[in-house]
């Protein structure tokens, strides 16, 4: 159960990410082709945001879950390194929008910040005990 916890949450972090290929699919066809022929994009764009924040929630419910089983929420190790990068993520993207120096750059920072989760989760997966 708590290896296919594991599965389920590498899953979500993947579809998490997939937002940013969408959002830009979506704008560069609204650039090129207008408004008519993006809308179906548009649509997934739109679907995607709201999704976002719920799935980000069901991940870090379900890691707590899984880390607490599988080991522990207070040791130095791969998992927590992930577990907590996400829940960063989830400080920043609810913070971010309403402190006015960290407004025009919270975006870059989450999504950075999405490239060192997708890291440490093959860190995770491969050498969970490298650290
Ligand atoms: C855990 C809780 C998380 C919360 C609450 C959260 C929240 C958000 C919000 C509010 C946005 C802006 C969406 C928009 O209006 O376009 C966003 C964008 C984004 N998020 Fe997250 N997120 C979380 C986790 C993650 C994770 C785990 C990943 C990837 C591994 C990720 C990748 C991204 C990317 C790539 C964007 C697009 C940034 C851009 O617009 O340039 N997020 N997130
Ligand atoms: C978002 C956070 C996390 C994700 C996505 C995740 C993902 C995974 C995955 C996919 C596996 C199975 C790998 C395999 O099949 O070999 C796994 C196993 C494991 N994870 Fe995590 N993990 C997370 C958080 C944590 C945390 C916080 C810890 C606590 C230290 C942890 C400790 C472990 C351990 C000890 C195993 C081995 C379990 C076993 O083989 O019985 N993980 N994790």
């Amino acid at each position: 159960m708590v290896v296919v916890i594991g599965w389920i949450n590498i899953g979500l972090i993947v579809i998490m990410g997939s937002i940013f290929p969408v959002k830009k699919t979506y704008l560069k066809k609204l650039k090129e082709e207008g408004k008519e022929k993006s809308k179906n994009w548009g649509k997934l764009y739109q679907f995607s945001r709201k999704a976002h924040p719920i799935l980000g929630l069901v991940i870090l419910t379900l890691g707590f879950y899984h880390g607490y089983q599988a080991f522990s929420l207070t040791v130095w190790h791969t998992g927590t390194l992930l577990l907590y990068t996400v829940f960063m993520m989830a400080v920043i993207a609810l913070t971010g929008p309403r402190i006015k120096p960290f407004k025009k750059h919270w975006r870059t920072v989450h999504r950075n910040l999405g490239i060192v989760v997708y890291f440490l989760g093959v860190l995770h997966v491969f050498w969970r005990n490298a650290l």
